[in-house]
């Protein structure tokens, strides 16, 4: 399998600014293929849908193509698939839905390792109907998520489990299998935040066992756009607040208003682009011609994600050799399964200050808690939280090298 990062960054236009994009866990670049897609569309003329003109089927099409990509990406199927503005956007719509089920016999289980969009959503929902709140707890010295916790956490008034499938701060990749089998166990479902996951893994919904999958598009080279991926079986139980006037089918009925058609062309793009990573500057890309049939999608998804997912992990184990040789770094969980993101302070220096400091150096990278409000408030680290600096398939040696001379200025080995 070849992954030959050059190719990759020769199609990112921003890149060529000559920044090291150390900041794709906020938020990824997108490529000129997910550009011209949301440029093409608005080119073309788009309409809203199910109109009787061109333009409007247009839109039908873009929208049906998306769905198709998101689920190819997570292993989901296409009517599956709901679109919203953000997945914090959708953590509200879905637990103010789901929880109209809720009553105040109910239980909910929600984890200090999530980013807030899957944690407040769920409480302020169960408080609204008066449902108890458990929380599952990180083992501080390590930054896992113990599974087993999850045993005493469920039981038969369990009606949700909220969870990350990775760790937007300290990359923590739980065990979500084990810990949707503890859900499902006593009948309850199991939403999993994939928000920081998706860009590093090749995701499986079914493996996973999620109920409720979310992911956001713009921390995968495509626009400002997020999804959830549900059975539409599940979906069809499922009502939330809508207008009287549009779709109760499965999915439309999830979705508020009209949705950003000419950004949906760039989602099916960016999904077009990751399935094609693996083969980028390789020639032709498998199936390509000839009359044989190429590999689908989903499996070109699976073996880029794969390639990706080797291509970061030799650059974190860079990034992290080069941390520990100075002795005032403190690096924030040493999970055994993590996505390549790493979270530390060095010494008692500001971390908004060490970005400040990068910055001048051409290096992007965050500062603060990045809404790991939880994790952050247990690190003893609260708002001021640390430095994050996150690989994406995108970054290479160079990037990692220079995120390291431009702490060894600040740090002392
Ligand atoms: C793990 C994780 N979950 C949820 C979110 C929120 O995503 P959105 O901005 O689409 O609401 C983020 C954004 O940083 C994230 O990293």
């Amino acid at each position: 399998m070849t992954f030959d990062v050059s190719a990759v960054r020769a199609l990112y236009p921003a890149l060529a600014d000559g920044h090291a994009y150390l900041d794709g866990a906020a938020g990824t670049q997108v490529p000129v293929t997910v550009i011209d897609a949301i440029a093409g569309a608005y080119r073309a003329g788009i309409g809203n849908l199910d109109g009787a003109f061109a333009a409007s089927r247009r839109s039908d099409v873009i929208v049906a193509q998306a769905r198709a990509a998101v689920a190819d990406l997570v292993g989901g199927t296409a009517d599956g698939v709901v679109f919203g503005p953000s997945a914090t956007a959708l953590a509200y719509r879905m637990s103010e839905a789901l929880s109209r089920q809720w009553t105040t016999d109910d239980e909910i289980v929600v984890s200090r390792l999530d980013h807030d969009s899957n944690i407040r959503p769920w409480i302020q929902a169960a408080g609204r109907v008066g449902a108890l709140v458990r929380w599952a707890e990180i083992d501080l010295a390590t930054g896992e998520l113990p599974a087993k916790q999850y045993a005493d956490l469920v039981g038969p008034r369990t009606r949700l489990v909220a969870v990350t499938a990775a760790s937007n701060a300290i990359g923590t990749r739980p065990d979500v299998a084990a810990i949707a089998g503890y859900a499902h166990a006593v009948g309850a479902l199991c939403y999993v935040d994939g928000v920081h996951a998706t860009p590093h893994v090749p995701v499986d919904i079914a493996a996973l066992g999620a109920d409720f999958y979310a992911t956001s598009a713009y921390k995968w080279s495509g626009p400002h756009v997020a999804a959830v991926v549900a059975d539409p079986e599940l979906l069809e139980t499922v009502w939330p607040d809508k207008l009287a006037p549009s779709s109760n089918a499965v999915p439309w009925r999830f979705e508020r208003g009209t949705l950003p058609f000419a950004d949906l062309a760039g989602v099916t793009a960016a999904v077009d682009h990751l399935a094609g990573l693996a083969a980028v500057g390789a020639g032709d890309g498998p199936g390509a011609g000839g009359m044989v049939a190429g590999p689908t999608r989903r499996e070109r998804v699976l073996a880029s994600m794969a390639a990706v997912e080797a291509h970061e992990a030799a650059l974190f184990a860079r990034l992290l050799d080069g941390l520990a040789e100075f002795g005032d770094v403190t690096l924030y969980g040493k999970a055994a399964r993590r996505a390549p993101t790493a979270f530390f302070n060095i010494g008692a220096r500001d971390p908004g200050a060490v970005a400040g400091h990068l910055a001048s150096l051409g290096v992007n990278v965050w500062n603060g808690d990045n809404y790991a409000y939880e994790l952050c408030q247990v690190l003893g680290l609260q708002s001021d939280g640390a430095v994050r600096a996150g690989i994406v398939h995108y970054n290479d040696a160079s990037d990692v090298d220079r995120l390291l001379a431009g702490v060894a200025e600040l740090a002392v080995r």
